[in-house]
């Protein structure tokens, strides 16, 4: 029986995470059943929402049990097959487990990649998969932006808020950006093209509020938030009349303890305000990947939409991937290279 490295959870982190929280182990790839198919794993994506399932308590997905496997979305190219319509050498998605070889069931969130998809492999679980996705979705369908509106992004050089603020400018709109550092910064304008950014390193919520009332003087009609805590508060008092909230994902609580929490102080201006605030799931969309996925490659093939990976290689290395998420020290969607894709799509 040949090996099956798989990333597992060995101990519950109460705070930031550690290498010791995870282990590689062997794990025996089982027998497929009639509809499944055995997949290589080339790439496989560390997504910050997973740092939610380590606890104890159930987030959209099950808490991960003791000894088993990260989840992570993939892409490989089928090995084997019992489903009358995948063969052996089609490349597919799949959200599974972090490990080289998995057991997949097409239909239930394993997918053919589009066979005329001109980016490369790595694209698939970035701006075409998750990241992208998310991004697509949660700014057009959640935020609807309109042309002339100020929209402001947390995280706005990571891999979901650099493509938000993206198509925010492609669909018209004035963007500001929040992120960490000078690089970062410096990145979000010259490289995303948004129209300014703040650096929140350093900042005090009273100092955030000052920094977004200075660059969005006449208020913010979308605020799409990817870190929560003081971004949020801050971004809260600064909504116009009637505002809207896309919330995408709060990693600033990702990893805080029981009690360790900041107070909100702005919480009234959504009353006031009558803002609509509204989280989402991008895999709510599903039935509507394909659409974006054209849209999104067409936008990156005519130059108007650049994205960043930020891959790591080899299996051994998803925990330190998974520990830049929450340290600021990726830029851009982080992913594991597991193997090298045999050929291009
Ligand atoms: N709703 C959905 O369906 C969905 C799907 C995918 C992702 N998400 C959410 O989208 C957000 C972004 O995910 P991503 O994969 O694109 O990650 P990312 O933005 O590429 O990386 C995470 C970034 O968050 C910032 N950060 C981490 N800890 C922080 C803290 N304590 N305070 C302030 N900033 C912090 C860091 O940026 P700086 O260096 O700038 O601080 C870090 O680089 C996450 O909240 C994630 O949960 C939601």
């Amino acid at each position: 029986m040949p090996g099956n490295k798989t990333l597992v959870l060995v101990s519950r982190p109460n705070g930031p995470l550690a290498p010791d929280h995870f282990a590689i182990v062997d794990k025996e790839i089982p027998a497929l059943a009639e509809g499944q198919i055995k997949v290589r794993n080339f790439y496989a994506s560390l997504d910050p929402g997973i740092r939610k399932t380590l606890g104890e308590d159930k987030s959209y997905w099950q808490p991960t049990p003791l000894g088993a496997a990260l989840t992570a979305n993939t892409v490989g190219r089928v090995l084997e097959s019992r489903h009358a319509g995948f063969q052996p050498g089609d490349l597919v998605f799949g959200t599974g487990a972090m490990q080289e070889i998995s057991v997949y069931t097409p239909g239930k969130m394993c997918w053919k990649l589009p066979p005329d998809s001109r980016l490369p492999l790595s694209a698939h679980v970035s701006i075409l998969g998750g990241t992208g996705l998310t991004a697509y979705f949660g700014l057009l369908d959640v935020g609807k932006p309109q042309a002339g509106e100020t929209v402001l992004v947390s995280g706005a050089a990571g891999a979901v808020g650099s493509i938000v603020g993206q198509i925010a400018k492609i669909k018209g709109c004035r963007v500001i950006g929040i992120a960490g550092g000078p690089e970062k910064t410096r990145r979000v304008v010259e490289k995303y093209g948004f129209d300014g950014v703040i650096d929140y390193r350093g900042k005090s919520r009273e100092d955030l509020q000052a920094a977004i009332a200075e660059l969005c003087p006449d208020g913010v009609d979308l605020y799409f938030d990817n870190i929560g805590g003081i971004q949020l508060d801050a971004a809260l008092s600064q909504m116009k009349w009637r505002g809207r909230v896309a919330v995408c994902g709060l990693i600033s609580e990702y990893e805080r303890t029981e009690g360790s929490g900041q107070i909100m102080h702005n919480l009234f201006s959504i009353v006031a305000k009558t803002l609509r605030v509204e989280g989402f799931l991008s895999f709510v969309y599903h039935q509507q990947f394909r659409e974006a996925q054209r849209e999104l490659e067409q936008w990156i093939l005519e130059g108007r939409l650049v994205y960043d990976d930020y891959i790591r290689e080899g299996i051994e290395s998803a925990p330190e991937a998974f520990m830049a998420l929450f340290s600021g020290a990726n830029n851009g969607k982080v992913m594991v290279r597991i193997a090298a894709p045999d050929d291009a799509i």
